[in-house]
């Protein structure tokens, strides 16, 4: 797909099939993760973890429910960018992963070497898939909110079932599947970020 084009379907998608991306599919994305920047060229230090088991998903939710749960925490993490009277709290037990048929969380080996570089790594290997998943026609999505209340609340934290190699931590994820509505160009309101000139 043209540069331009790709850049104005790239969207996040919260609904999808039920239906498994292909093995090439999955092939073609992860490829796009191997050739993401990453500082110091320390590709050793990133590992993907391809999740396509949706008990194992709905496990790695449970701590994002008990947070969730309290209306407070919701509003203070949403602030203005949803309808109060939309937040959903209490009895629901979303899945967060929106049903998405593979989700591929980014883990990164521990340091503090170089504080925070594990952090931008793993967003530019994210990033990198989210474009070629677009690409491919299919949806996707950043997922922060699952991992992170994991590790708020470390007696809810199932990241052990991602059997990671030694002395890694799963940082964020990006789901992805075929989406309910297939991805349209989108035009962009308003420029979104505030830019100033030195
Ligand atoms: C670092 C990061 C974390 C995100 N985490 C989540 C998440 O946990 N759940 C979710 O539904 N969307 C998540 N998103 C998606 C953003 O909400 C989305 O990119 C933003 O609202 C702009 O919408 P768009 O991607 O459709 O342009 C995340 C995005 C980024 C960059």
């Amino acid at each position: 797909m043209e540069f331009e084009k790709l850049i104005h379907m790239r969207q996040s998608t919260r609904k999808y099939q039920d239906t498994q991306i292909t093995e090439e599919q999955l092939a073609r994305i992860i490829d796009a993760a191997n050739r993401a920047p990453v500082g110091s060229n320390l590709y050793k230090d990133v590992h993907l973890t391809v999740v396509q088991n949706q008990d194992i998903l709905l496990k790695l939710c449970e701590a994002a429910w008990q947070r969730f749960s309290k209306r407070q925490n919701v509003e203070e993490i949403a602030g203005d960018t949803i309808d109060k009277n939309e937040i959903k709290t209490g009895a629901q037990k979303p899945n967060l992963f929106y049903g998405a048929p593979t989700v591929i969380f980014v883990s990164h080996r521990k340091q503090d070497l170089q504080p925070g570089i594990e952090w931008a790594n793993v967003t530019s290997v994210v990033n990198q898939m989210h474009l070629a998943a677009t690409d491919l026609g299919l949806g996707s999505v950043y997922m922060w909110g699952a991992l992170e209340s994991m590790r708020m609340i470390p007696e809810l934290d199932h990241t052990d079932l991602l059997q990671l190699p030694e002395d890694f931590e799963p940082l964020i994820a990006l789901a992805l599947g075929y989406p309910e509505e297939p991805l349209e160009e989108r035009t962009m309101k308003h420029p979104q970020f505030g830019v100033n000139r030195i």
